[in-house]
């Protein structure tokens, strides 16, 4: 499996969640690996693809044209972790390991290396396949931003330029009704997107996950904002946020995914504690995946055409069990393993968090 020769034939896959940027970095390590006489094989739907067979050769002119659109033209799956298979007879569904199967398909394509685009549960699976002798680079995606080794996932922009034009749209239908609009945001247990696009949409109350919010707090903003004259007031949370006395809300649990929680509801309940408590007319909106969807900013185009180039980079250079990864305004590599060792959380001292205080933004709580 490792590859002494000249890399001829390389894959790439795309798992986890799809996010814009996505078929920008497939066209960053196809027209390169093209032009380096590689042969470029399309794996389908993720590790699904990779541990059932699933594949198709990438060629020139399915990688033309396709720098803006959104989604993957790989497909992608959350639930198809070799190590973590589920399953099913109708009735029970188990867990089986069919990792043997992924490197069987691997050595059957005969591929030299694999690029493995995706988040933290796409990062697991390589570093581990990786261990089993897989020639992998990875390339960090996702809009919730929590990945430590990098300064930015592609995505991530994209995600926040559609809460900014969301809470633009509330700002007026909510001064015009004088209502509390409260929009819940995703980011799992991240606050990168409620609070870059809190900040870029005017929010004046956001909830992270990192700092759980009291309702006093939330209470008190709001009717202090009627009381001079501001009429309406727009709250940003996190779908993984919480209160102090509270827990996250989960809306499903699958066991088939990477992640079994699915978040959701917090939204809802903001709302409603918030039209009980201060008699404000409170509406709520969960943006969900119009976040993931769609084409992506110019930002993320070129990060996603920086990425992709410099992953097919590292694979030429044979530098395997690798993750690109921004750091400044530079793409560099780090180890796979460091990419999953920590999760990007938001810190009270993120200039962020500072600048939004200094604008009078409330985070609920009175500890930060
Ligand atoms: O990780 C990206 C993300 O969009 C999270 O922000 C969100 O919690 C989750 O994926 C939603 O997953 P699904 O599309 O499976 O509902």
């Amino acid at each position: 499996m490792t590859s002494k020769g000249k890399i001829k034939r390389i894959g790439i896959l795309t798992g986890g969640g799809d996010c814009p940027g996505l078929n920008a970095v497939i066209r960053g390590v196809s027209k390169p690996a093209h032009d380096n006489g590689l042969t470029v094989l399309g794996i389908l739907d993720g590790f699904e693809g990779l541990v059932e067979g699933k594949a198709t050769e990438l060629y020139n002119k399915d990688v033309s044209g396709i720098l803006a659109s959104g989604g993957t033209i790989l497909g992608s799956s959350n639930k198809g972790d070799p190590f973590h298979w589920t399953v099913s007879n109708g009735k029970k569904i188990s867990i089986v390991d069919k990792s043997a199967d992924a490197l069987r398909n691997y050595d059957a394509w005969n591929l030299d290396a694999l690029i493995a685009i995706g988040g933290d549960g796409t990062m697991n699976i390589s570093k581990k396949l990786s261990d089993m002798g897989m020639n992998i680079v990875g390339v960090p995606k996702t809009i919730d931003n929590d990945l430590e080794a990098t300064d930015l996932t592609f995505g991530h922009d994209s995600a926040v330029f559609v809460v900014s034009e969301a809470l633009d749209r509330l700002h007026t239908t909510a001064s015009s009704h004088h209502r509390v609009m409260v929009i819940e945001v995703m980011g799992r247990y991240a606050g990168w997107i409620a609070l870059n696009g809190g900040l870029a949409g005017g929010a004046d109350i956001i909830l992270l996950p990192e700092f759980p919010f009291e309702w006093e707090i939330i209470y008190d903003r709001v009717l202090e904002r009627h009381m001079m004259g501001k009429k309406f007031s727009i709250v940003c949370v996190a779908e993984g946020a919480k209160a102090v006395d509270g827990k996250m809300v989960v809306k499903a649990r699958d066991k088939k995914r990477t992640d079994p929680l699915q978040l959701g509801g917090i939204g809802e309940y903001v709302a409603k504690r918030i039209a009980e408590s201060t008699d404000l007319e409170t509406r709520y909106i969960v943006l969900g995946h119009l976040q993931r969807g769609g084409s992506p900013t110019p930002f993320d185009r070129i990060l996603s055409t920086k990425f992709g180039t410099s992953a097919i980079e590292l694979v030429m250079k044979k530098k395997f069990g690798r993750m690109v990864a921004l750091k400044g305004n530079e793409v560099k590599s780090v180890k796979i393993e460091e990419a999953i060792a920590k999760q990007k959380l938001v810190r009270p001292d993120d200039q962020a968090v500072r600048a939004a205080r200094a604008v009078g933004v409330s985070f609920g709580t009175k500890k930060i």
